[in-house]
C-alpha cells in the first residue's frame, strides 16, 4: 500500500510555484493511483495562523484554496481533501510529538528565521514595533505540527517543492525518536517526492523563490490570472541585458526561470529546459516572453475556467461546506485510528 499526504497553506489562490512545485504533482499521483493507494491533501489553516491572520481574510482564503484544489483536478471521490483545523487529531498529536521534539533541531530550521522578519509576523500582540520581532512558540514549533500532519496517516510519500525538504527530514527524525523512545514502529518514515519543477523563482527577483508573501503581486502568477494579467506580469519579469536566450540558472536566473516555467507548463514543447533554450537562442527577449505567456495561458486556462465555475456553483447551491465536511470526516476516521494506537503506547488510553 501507499499513503500519500501533502498540505498547502490557505493564503489565497495558489501561484505557479505552488502549482508546478506541488499541486500538479498531486493531481498526477491521484490520477495514477491504484486501489492500494490512499491520498490525503490538507488545507493547513493551523499552520497559517503561526503568523497573524485577519479572520475574515483567512475565511476567504480557505475557500479560495478549497476551490483551487478542486479546480486543478483533485477529486474528492478519489482523494481525501480537508481542512486541518477540522480534524482535531492534528493538534493532539502535535502536543505528543512536542514532548519528543528537540529544541536544538528546531532552532536550526530555516523557515521560522525567514518568516520572523516578514510584515505578517508583526501582530497586535506587539505593543510597539520593535527592531527585533517576537518569535512566537507556534512559529517555532511549526515543523512539529507538520510532522503530526504527515505521521497521522501512516504516510509513505510526501510530494512537495524543495523548500519543504528540510521539514520532512525533521519529520523522519522525529518519527524515529518517537519509535525509539517507545520501542515501537507506530510511525513509518515517509519519503519526500520532489517535483521536477521543485523551485520556481520570483518574476521580479529571480534569485528568490516565487512566494505568496512577496509584497509585489507582479512577482507571481496566480492560477486564476486572466490572459492579459499573465502577459503583463511576464512582460515585466526581470531578465538581463545579455544578447540571446540561454539556460543557465546561476548566470542568467531570470531567463532560465522563464524557460523553466514554459517547459514545466507544457513538457511537450521540448525534451528539456536546455533544449528549449536552444530552440530560442536567437530570439529576442520580447518574443520569448510573448511565447511564455502564451504557453502559460493556454495551459492554465482550464483551471481558471473550472475555478470560476465552482465558485458560481457554490453561489447557487452552497455545496462546498458539505463537501469539505465529508472530507474532514474521512480524514478524522483515519487519524482517529492512529491516535488510539499512539494513546495506548503512551499510557493515555481511554480505558482504565
Ligand atoms: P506552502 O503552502 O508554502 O506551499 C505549498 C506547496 O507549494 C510548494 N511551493 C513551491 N514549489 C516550487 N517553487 C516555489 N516557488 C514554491 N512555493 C511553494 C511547497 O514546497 C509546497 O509543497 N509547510 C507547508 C505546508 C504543509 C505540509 C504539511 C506539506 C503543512 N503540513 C505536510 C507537506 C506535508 C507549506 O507551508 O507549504
Amino acid at each position: 500500500y501507499k499513503n500519500i499526504f501533502s498540505g498547502i497553506q490557505p493564503t489565497g489562490v495558489p501561484h505557479l510555484g505552488n502549482y508546478l512545485g506541488a499541486l500538479r504533482q498531486w493531481v498526477k499521483l491521484q490520477n495514477e493511483a491504484d486501489n492500494k493507494t490512499n491520498l490525503y491533501f490538507s488545507i493547513v489553516d493551523l499552520h497559517a495562523i503561526t503568523v497573524h491572520q485577519n479572520a475574515e481574510q483567512l475565511r476567504r482564503w480557505r475557500k479560495e484554496m478549497l476551490v483551487s484544489l478542486y479546480a486543478v483536478g483533485l477529486d474528492p471521490a478519489r482523494s481525501v481533501i480537508f481542512c486541518q483545523s477540522m480534524v482535531p487529531q492534528h493538534s493532539e498529536l502535535m502536543w505528543i510529538l512536542s514532548c519528543h521534539a528537540s529544541m536544538g533541531y528546531l532552532s536550526r530550521m530555516t523557515q521560522w528565521k525567514s518568516k520572523l522578519s516578514l510584515p505578517e509576523n508583526a501582530s497586535p500582540l506587539d505593543a510597539t514595533p520593535k527592531d527585533k520581532p517576537a518569535l512566537r512558540l507556534g512559529l517555532f514549533s511549526y515543523p512539529v505540527l507538520q510532522a503530526a500532519d504527515v505521521l497521522l496517516y501512516g504516510t509513505t510519500h510526501v510530494p512537495v517543492g524543495e523548500d519543504q525538504a528540510q521539514h520532512l527530514e525533521f519529520t523522519r527524525e522525529l518519527a524515529a525518536s518517537f519509535n525509539h523512545a517507545h520501542s515501537t514502529t507506530v510511525f513509518n518514515q515517509p519519503e519526500t517526492i520532489l517535483s521536477p519543477a521543485k523551485r520556481v523563482m520570483s518574476l521580479t527577483n529571480p534569485t528568490k523563490k516565487m512566494s505568496k508573501s512577496d509584497a509585489d503581486v507582479k512577482s507571481r502568477i496566480l492560477i486564476t490570472d486572466e490572459k492579459d494579467v499573465i502577459e503583463k506580469k511576464i512582460k515585466s519579469a526581470l531578465t538581463d541585458s545579455i544578447e540571446g536566450v540561454a539556460y543557465d540558472r546561476d548566470a542568467r536566473p531570470g531567463v532560465s526561470n522563464l524557460i523553466d516555467i514554459m517547459y514545466y507548463m507544457d513538457e511537450s514543447v521540448a525534451a528539456s529546459p536546455e533544449e528549449l533554450a536552444r530552440d530560442f537562442k536567437d530570439v529576442s527577449m520580447r518574443a520569448l516572453k510573448e511565447r511564455v505567456a502564451e504557453v502559460v495561458d493556454k495551459n492554465i486556462e482550464p483551471v481558471r475556467t473550472t475555478y470560476n465555475d465552482i465558485m458560481a456553483k457554490d453561489e447557487r447551491d452552497r455545496y462546498l461546506t458539505d463537501e469539505a465536511t465529508h472530507g474532514a470526516w474521512k480524514a478524522k476516521s483515519q487519524a482517529g485510528r492512529k491516535m488510539e494506537v499512539v494513546r495506548s503506547i503512551m499510557g493515555l488510553q481511554r480505558t482504565f
